[in-house]
C-alpha cells in the first residue's frame, strides 16, 4: 500500500504489528490491561488487517472495529498511551526505513489523541 509516496508491505505491517504485542506481553505495566486478550495470535492477525486497511489496503476480513469501548473497559488513560506509544515507535524504528516509521508514527499518534478524546467523552456520557 503507498500512502504519501511510501509503500507498507503486508508482511511489514505484519512484522510491526507481532513483534509489537510481543513487547506490550513484556511490559510490565501494559500487560495488565492487555490481560483481556485470549487468543494473542487472532489479536495479532486482527491489528495486522486494523493498519493495513488504515493504510488504504482492500478489507479481507470481518471489518467491525469498536475501539472507543473497548479502551474505555481496558482503563485506556493518556499515561498509558503515552507508554504505548513509546513502545510502538521503537517497534516501527526496528523494522521499517525511517520514511516509513516516521509516516506510521505520526499516523498512530494523531489516532491516539482521537481516541484519548473519545475515551473522555464516553466517561463524560457514561458518568464515570
Ligand atoms: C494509538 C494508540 C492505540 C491504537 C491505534 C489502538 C488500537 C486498537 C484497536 C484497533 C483495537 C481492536 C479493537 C476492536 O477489536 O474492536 C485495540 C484493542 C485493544 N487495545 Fe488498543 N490501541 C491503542 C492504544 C491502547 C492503549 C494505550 C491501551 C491500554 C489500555 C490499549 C488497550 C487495548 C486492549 C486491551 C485491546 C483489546 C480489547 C479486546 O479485544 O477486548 N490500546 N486497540
Amino acid at each position: 500500500m503507498v500512502v504519501n509516496r511510501i509503500a507498507f508491505a503486508h508482511g511489514e505491517i505484519f512484522r510491526v504489528v507481532d513483534d509489537f504485542y510481543t513487547r506490550i506481553q513484556n511490559d510490565p505495566v501494559l500487560q495488565i490491561p492487555f490481560r483481556s486478550v485470549g487468543d494473542w495470535p487472532e489479536h495479532i492477525e486482527r491489528l495486522t488487517h486494523f493498519w493495513w486497511v488504515r493504510f488504504g489496503g482492500r478489507p479481507y476480513l470481518f471489518n467491525h472495529y469498536n475501539p472507543v469501548m473497548k479502551h474505555f473497559f481496558a482503563g485506556f488513560n493518556r499515561e498509558l498511551l503515552a507508554r504505548w506509544l513509546a513502545i510502538f515507535h521503537d517497534t516501527l524504528k526496528t523494522h521499517l526505513q525511517p520514511e516509513q516509521a516516521e509516516l506510521w508514527a505520526l499516523v498512530s499518534s494523531r489516532m491516539g489523541e482521537s481516541l484519548a478524546l473519545r475515551n473522555e467523552l464516553y466517561g463524560q456520557e457514561h458518568g464515570s
